[in-house]
């Protein structure tokens, strides 16, 4: 099978997951890799090496913390919590990790130490052992020069903290096996992490835009203080860079790593000299803000601006990694509210011109744009598009957010689909989700809170959240949803209004909508009775009670076609499903249907949640009158309707705030 590369899921993997990985350094960030790991893969073995028992003790000390965190606040159970502290080994010996098929260095940013720990791990290890450096700056190739197997060694480097934080630079370098890479991007993907393959240059893709942030932020020192420049930069992250230069205490390595930019690419980069004098600075929390005046505020928001804008468009140029990886990236790993292509595409071209020109003016020598600003601004920022034997494989890449749909998302998958749709080499869709958690857990929520108390408003919102929805209604070429994992909401909305549907065996469906207060209104209280009526007493127990419908329940009642076990299959069955719906697929019933009655029930969802009535009341006459509509699209606009009406409901405010505050909803008091 011919595939693409953008969704690490969709390459069949040369080697299975890891079994045996040894973290080298038991400092900061070894210990907190290991504990990722072990937390995705708990049977897993994992040794860490140190020279220091000391820093091997308190490196398994803090495993155990972090299990009993987990288990406190009931992201682990007591029984996970003991299987990730089981097989976790330390030790000052190398011959510890003769058995390993994958060894992370983790070990101080020295280029002569990281070769002496691989000669002794090349030493003991099998020939195709992985071997990755977690160097935030050092080139792979200067890194892996003494290395006798090149081809099995790369670079991934982790952000802080790296059991939670999803990001990980894979460096695609030349001496790497291209299925290395692959691996390590497939094995990432599947256990939560999001993998961005860069180009092997110094400090990769991230670093780049962290470090010169970090340094300008320096080098504004003579116009301002730290705390105003921290305030100044709070619009666009959420901890300023002095801030967090504080945390990591990072001044030595901001010194390190902007020198190595400096000798390689030139003077503009030399790091500000109050690094090296400087252990902690004066500033202010996350935030917190000081009054910065307007002339300052000006000057300073520029240059940072500038600066992103600048580090932007090379990292493109140079191809170092792809625009959709950068804006994700600055995001996920270091904190930025949105990505800096997404800031300069909200800017008018005017205004960038005028931030670009004032930084050439004030640091001569920086990078500037080499070709028109629009042209960095023509790709996809929540999707990626692959293709598998002609078919367009839609992977919703939102990992922040458990792939929930928004509008931009929405606009970017219909752009694709009109793309290729009247392209007759291409025989269809398949819409799948980034990783393995989750296809789509929804319409994001973060959008609702705007609309609350506004009918009209909200019948609108959900009327336009439909316009991908009709518009798979009408197609001639089938689209293939690919559960990857849970569909919830208008996840599964969406998934309904494709023309076949795949799972994976572990995949799960759920409307949750009455436990928020609200109406799932695009589709779901209108189109499964129409397309799989027999089933509708399932339907009816997940709209009025949020049952889930597990994925084996699915197949048998005739909602999904076919179970896989692995991404892979999964993909490959939705592919074969496409091509199978070439001659046509099945419309949703357009007439009047027939609904079963709604039993007497008490006001309560499946896990014991007491809901609105009020709620109930609207759901279950939008079903009715929804089903009794003479066509689809005036059951739809019921739908919408009541969606708009649930909007104004005591229960709505307070399912949406509760969500917002991550504590449960009282809808009893809502009414
Ligand atoms: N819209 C916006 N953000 C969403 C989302 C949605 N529909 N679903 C999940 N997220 C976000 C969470 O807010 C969280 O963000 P944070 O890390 O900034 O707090 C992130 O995705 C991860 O979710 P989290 O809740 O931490 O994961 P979990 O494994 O503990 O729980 C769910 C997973 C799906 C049970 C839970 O996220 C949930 O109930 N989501 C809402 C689902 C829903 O009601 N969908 C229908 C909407 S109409």
């Amino acid at each position: 099978m011919q595939v693409s590369i953008n969704n690490p899921l969709l390459r069949t993997p040369l080697r299975p997951l890891p079994r045996h990985v040894a973290v080298i350094g038991a400092g900061s960030i070894g210990p907190d890799i290991g504990y990722y790991l072990k937390s995705a893969l708990p049977d897993l073995k994992l040794t860490i090496i140190d020279i220091s028992q000391n820093a091997i003790d308190s490196a398994l000390g803090r495993f155990a913390d972090y299990a009993r965190k987990a288990v406190v606040k009931g992201k682990m159970s007591e029984q996970q919590a003991t299987a990730v502290l089981q097989q976790v080994h330390g030790s000052t010996d190398y011959d510890a990790i003769k058995n390993c098929d994958w060894v992370i260095e983790a070990a101080t940013e020295n280029l002569s130490l990281k070769r002496r720990i691989f000669a002794e791990v090349e030493a003991r290890v099998a020939k195709d052992a992985v071997i990755t450096s977690n160097t935030s700056s050092l080139p792979a190739e200067r890194i892996f020069a003494e290395l006798r197997y090149k081809n099995r060694a790369t670079v991934t480097h982790f952000f802080a903290p790296a059991w939670r934080n999803p990001a990980v630079e894979v460096i695609d370098w030349p001496a790497a096996a291209p299925e290395v890479v692959a691996w390590l991007g497939w094995v990432f993907c599947n256990t939560g992490k999001l993998p961005l393959v860069t180009k092997d240059v110094p400090c990769f893709m991230l670093d780049r835009i962290f470090d010169n942030w970090c340094n300008e932020a320096a080098l504004l020192l003579d116009q301002a203080s730290a705390a105003e420049i921290d305030s100044v930069a709070s619009e666009f992250v959420h901890a300023g860079p002095f801030f967090v230069l504080n945390l990591a205490r990072g001044n030595p390595i901001i010194t390190e790593t902007n020198t190595l930019q400096a000798d390689e690419e030139g003077e503009h980069y030399r790091p500000a000299p109050v690094f090296r004098s400087v252990e902690q600075w004066l500033t202010v929390a996350p935030g917190k803000r000081v009054e910065v005046p307007a002339a300052r505020l000006g000057a300073i928001r520029d240059r940072l601006l500038g600066i992103l804008l600048s580090q932007s468009v090379d990292i493109l140029d140079r191809t170092i990694g792809t625009p959709a990886d950068l804006d994700l990236g600055c995001c996920s790993a270091l904190g930025f509210r949105v990505g800096p292509l997404s800031l300069l595409r909200q800017m008018s071209g005017e205004e960038a011109r005028r931030v670009l020109d004032r930084l050439a003016r004030e640091r001569p020598g920086m990078p500037m744009p080499r070709r028109a600003l629009a042209d960095y601004l023509r790709f996809e920022r929540h999707v990626l598009v692959d293709d598998v034997e002609g078919v367009k494989v839609i992977t919703l890449r939102r990992p922040e957010a458990l792939n929930a749909l928004h509008d931009e998302m929405t606009d970017e998958i219909l752009a694709v689909i009109r793309r290729y749709e009247n392209d007759p080499t291409v025989p269809g869709f398949v819409i799948t989700g980034y990783g393995t958690k989750a296809f789509c857990a929804g319409a994001d929520i973060g959008r609702f809170p705007s609309m609350l108390g506004d009918r009209e408003a909200a019948a609108q919102y959900s009327r336009d959240c439909s316009r991908l929805l009709v518009h798979l209604d009408a197609m001639h070429k089938p689209v293939v949803a690919a559960l990857n994992g849970m569909a919830l909401g208008g996840g599964f909305e969406l998934a309904m209004r494709c023309h076949g549907l795949v799972a994976m065996q572990t995949s799960w469906m759920q409307l949750p909508e009455v436990s928020l207060g609200i109406l799932p209104g695009i589709g779901a209280m209108v189109v499964p009775y129409r397309r799989w009526p027999k089933a509708a007493g399932t339907f009816h127990a997940m709209l009025r009670r949020c049952e889930k419908l597990n994925a084996r329940k699915a197949l048998e009642l005739g909602v999904v076609d076919q179970l896989t076990n692995s991404p892979m299959e999964l993909i490959q069955a939705a592919v074969a499903r496409v091509l199978g719906l070439a001659k046509g697929h099945e419309r949703i019933h357009d007439g009047p249907v027939t609904v079963p009655a709604f039993e007497r029930m008490a006001a309560e969802a499946a896990n014991g949640l007491a809901l609105s009535p009020t709620t109930l009341r609207l759901l279950e006459t939008a079903v009715q009158q929804a089903a009794l509509a003479p066509t689809l699209s005036e059951a739809l606009e019921i739908g919408y309707l009541a969606f708009g009406d649930s909007a104004c409901t005591g229960a709505a405010r307070e399912g949406i705030a509760a969500f917002g505050e991550r504590r449960t909803p009282d809808f009893v008091a809502a009414g």
